[in-house]
């Protein structure tokens, strides 16, 4: 590009007063915590909207925040500054466990009825995972009512679960026994690739923020809640274990990320395999 058509670069500097507000207008809506380490990254992110709205700098942005359209700007405030980073089968003891402990359990129990959450899903490859893995276990469960529903905030990254659409080496990077089980098809875009249909079935994609009232009664067999945690403080993760505590089924499992725990012990879960846990239930009292 012509350096006299290029457009100007975004004037990046905050405040940090206006590093301040944000941090607070992002935790109360999100609770994710923006640590002061992490101030260089988040201007980046937020570069893309100063573009998108027509500013010149990130002052500008934060005037605007500060103003009454920040509740209509909050959606993309929020999408802009999460962190997405995703794979298919990402620590894949769980996936083994799945397949191998979990659904066995739960289908022998109850082989017409089963319910699974993905509740923060980002682009899609956690719960197709998870959908690769039931399709497989459904096989000798044909008429297994089997439903996985697919949440997270973020309104771009949920259309993009929707979409099911992933390029070649996004596919590629899946372990390669487990590969095949997603049954991708050839998406009419050069060098994508679309999940196979069998398993979209089996996925619900809904934008859902955790910290709010959540619009389902559940209960679930089995929860994921991987990787998003992190991002919280310790209250407001108390508080969401909980309530996913509260969602489970008495005999149900919560999958939790590598680098998360729920601390040496947990009045109503008990550990069940790494990083997982299981619903201490009336039977077990
Ligand atoms: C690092 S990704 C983890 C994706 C997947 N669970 C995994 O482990 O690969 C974290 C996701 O949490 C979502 N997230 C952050 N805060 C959230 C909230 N308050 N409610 C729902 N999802 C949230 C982000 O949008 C992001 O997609």
């Amino acid at each position: 590009m012509h350096a006299s058509s290029a457009a100007p670069a975004a004037d990046l500097h905050l405040s940090d007063d206006d590093l301040r507000f944000l941090a607070k207008i992002v935790h109360q809506a999100s609770g994710i915590v923006i640590r002061d380490n992490k101030s260089a990254m988040t201007r980046g992110r937020l570069v893309r909207r100063v573009k998108a709205l027509g500013l010149n700098s990130l002052a500008d942005y934060m005037a605007l925040l500060r103003g009454p359209a920040l509740d209509r700007e909050m959606p993309e405030l929020l999408n802009a500054v999460t962190t997405n980073h995703t794979s298919f089968f990402r620590e894949r003891h769980h996936f083994d466990q799945l397949a191998n402990e979990t659904l066995p359990a739960l289908l022998a129990r109850n082989p017409q009825r089963l319910r699974i959450w993905s509740a923060a899903c980002s682009s899609g490859e956690e719960p197709y995972s998870i959908a690769a893995i039931l399709h497989r276990a459904l096989r000798a469960h044909p008429s297994c009512d089997a439903r996985i529903l697919a949440t997270d905030l973020d309104t771009e990254i949920v259309a993009r679960a929707s979409a099911a659409e992933y390029a070649d080496d996004v596919i590629a990077r899946a372990p390669p026994d487990l590969k095949p089980l997603l049954g991708t098809v050839p998406s009419g875009r050069a060098g994508h690739q679309v999940i196979n249909p069998a398993l979209r079935k089996l996925v619900t994609c809904r934008q859902l923020n955790l910290l709010e009232p959540w619009p389902f009664q559940g209960p679930f067999d089995v929860i994921f809640c991987r990787n998003v945690m992190i991002y919280f403080d310790p209250p407001t993760k108390r508080t969401l274990v909980d309530r996913f505590a509260d969602m489970l089924a008495s005999h149900g499992t919560l999958f939790i990320g590598h680098s998360e725990s729920l601390g040496p012990s947990h009045a109503r879960l008990r550990i069940a395999g790494r990083t997982a846990y299981t619903l201490i239930g009336r039977h077990d009292a």
